[in-house]
């Protein structure tokens, strides 16, 4: 058949709340022309992110009703371990509450001041956890995943080159990992291939450097290498996950995305020493180590979810969607990042908006525009987010002006998308319309979450 269809069926809905155009103008306004600031009832479809965002399955609610709460050593504990065993191969395993906590761990037990850490790209709060320490955190992507024409298909691997010359340059000594990020977040999800995945950890080999997964979306990236990797379209993603974790002395991960479940991350390693520091802190900061951050039923839910993430006719379709809503923007004519990642698609506000200045901030007209038109919460990753400041104070732009809409997992099917091409369609038509932004109000850091705007008329 031609369709993809959704592999469920729904058993509950929950109720969208579709207000008026006025009232979303008044909604804007209030919430200072910042969508971070609008209440979630005041918006219609909420691709905000995917993280934490997705719908459980039956079988993960059955599961919850199994939480055992005991405080150590509780079943439900044992199947959370036994799973990520599975799928990880790993030694270790620390339950936390979400990724960032797995993250500190890590970053608070090996790094020092003056230490240096490589990754494709760091998520921000992996950078501000190793910064915190007095690290510091490296971005080597590939030139292809810098280029917003390129239709390479793996624009997550890591630059190998840049990477022996960053050992090269700072000594192993100074380097206590390298992590690898799959998919690569930044870009919306580019997966990372296993060969580029391979290259580093044998890089990293000749110098006794280890590798740490930040393992968040592993289950989309084992998809992207069955489809486009060669030797591995016959094999299933369950196998293609232990050969990418085969490669990894250690991982992070948010349980939030592809653990399908709303609360809970993990750190792994094989190292006893790391797996030392790294209880006694997990004990400190998080709790014991069979619950960590998380409670039976937690562990329960996750442990489905990270094996369903894993299920092919669920990748097939999660995939389909991303697919099928570009092809969508093809038709409307409107420009975005190709080729597609896995669990977002951005717009090129620049391309849309090329009357505005960069410090009009145009992605924030583009999600302004879509929250207006049709209550569509979107997130801009532009100078806003990205800009900053020189030695003078004057603030530099982002190199690139993008709008970004997460998908969440299993929570919205065909004609909700049809919906949002639509309204992206009426936003386009009246792009030339659309007016520039300046901030009234910033904070010191993370000013995007915060920060007031007002239209320049
Ligand atoms: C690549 C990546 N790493 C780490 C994190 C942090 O995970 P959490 O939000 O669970 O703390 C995220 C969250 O979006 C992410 O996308």
């Amino acid at each position: 058949m031609r369709t993809k269809i959704e592999p469920f069926r729904i058993k509950v809905t929950e109720p969208l709340k579709i207000i008026s155009r006025e009232e979303r103008i008044d909604a804007l306004r209030e919430a200072h022309n910042n969508v971070f600031l609008l209440d979630a009832e005041a918006c219609v479809i909420d691709l905000l992110t995917d993280s934490g965002t997705g719908a459980m399955s039956t079988h993960q609610w059955a599961a919850i009703m199994l939480g055992d709460e005991s405080y150590a050593g509780s079943t439900s504990w044992k199947k959370f371990e036994a799973t990520v065993r599975d799928i990880t191969g790993m030694e270790h395993i620390f339950p936390t509450h979400q990724g960032r906590a797995a993250e500190g761990i890590l970053a608070s037990t090996r790094l020092k001041p003056g230490d240096v850490i490589p990754n494709n790209s760091h998520f921000d709060t992996t950078r501000a956890n190793i910064e915190f320490v007095g690290a510091r955190a490296v971005n080597l992507l590939c030139p292809e995943g810098l280029d917003n024409t390129s239709e390479a298909l793996f624009k997550g691997n890591m630059d190998l080159a840049q990477l022996e010359q960053c050992i090269a340059e700072h000594g192993a000594g100074r380097i206590p990992f390298c992590m690898l990020t799959v998919t690569n977040n930044t870009g919306g999800g580019q997966p990372v291939s296993m060969a580029n995945i391979r290259a580093v950890k044998q890089l990293l080999d000749k110098h006794r450097i280890p590798l740490v997964l930040d393992a968040c979306r592993f289950a989309e990236n084992a998809y992207f290498i069955q489809l486009n990797e060669s030797g591995y379209g016959d094999r299933s993603l369950l196998d293609i996950a232990r050969d990418t974790f085969s490669y990894a002395d250690g991982a992070t991960m948010s349980l939030k995305k592809d653990g399908l479940v709303n609360i809970g991350g993990f750190l792994t390693c094989n190292d006893d020493a790391w797996a030392e520091d790294f209880r006694n802190a997990l004990i400190l900061r998080e709790g014991f180590p069979t619950y960590g951050g998380l409670a039976g039923r937690d562990l329960e839910a996750a442990a489905v979810g990270l094996m369903e993430a894993l299920d092919q006719e669920y990748q097939e379709y999660r995939h389909a969607t991303v697919v099928y809503f570009a092809k969508g923007l093809d038709t409307i004519g409107a420009p975005y990042v190709r080729p597609v990642g896995g669990h977002a698609v951005f717009l090129d506000a620049k391309a849309m908006l090329p009357h505005l200045e960069p410090l009009q901030y145009p992605g924030i007209g583009i999600v302004n525009a879509l929250y207006v038109e049709g209550g569509i919460r979107s997130v801009e990753l532009g100078s806003v987010m990205f800009g900053s400041f020189d030695e003078n104070g004057t603030e530099v732009p982002s190199p690139l002006e993008l709008v970004r809409l997460a998908f969440p997992r299993r929570v919205y099917t065909q004609s909700h998308f049809d919906y949002v091409l639509e309204v992206i369609d009426e936003v386009w038509r009246k792009r030339e319309r659309i007016s520039g932004h300046r901030i009234t109000y910033q904070p010191h850091f993370l000013r995007h979450f915060t920060c007031y705007f007002e239209a320049i008329s």
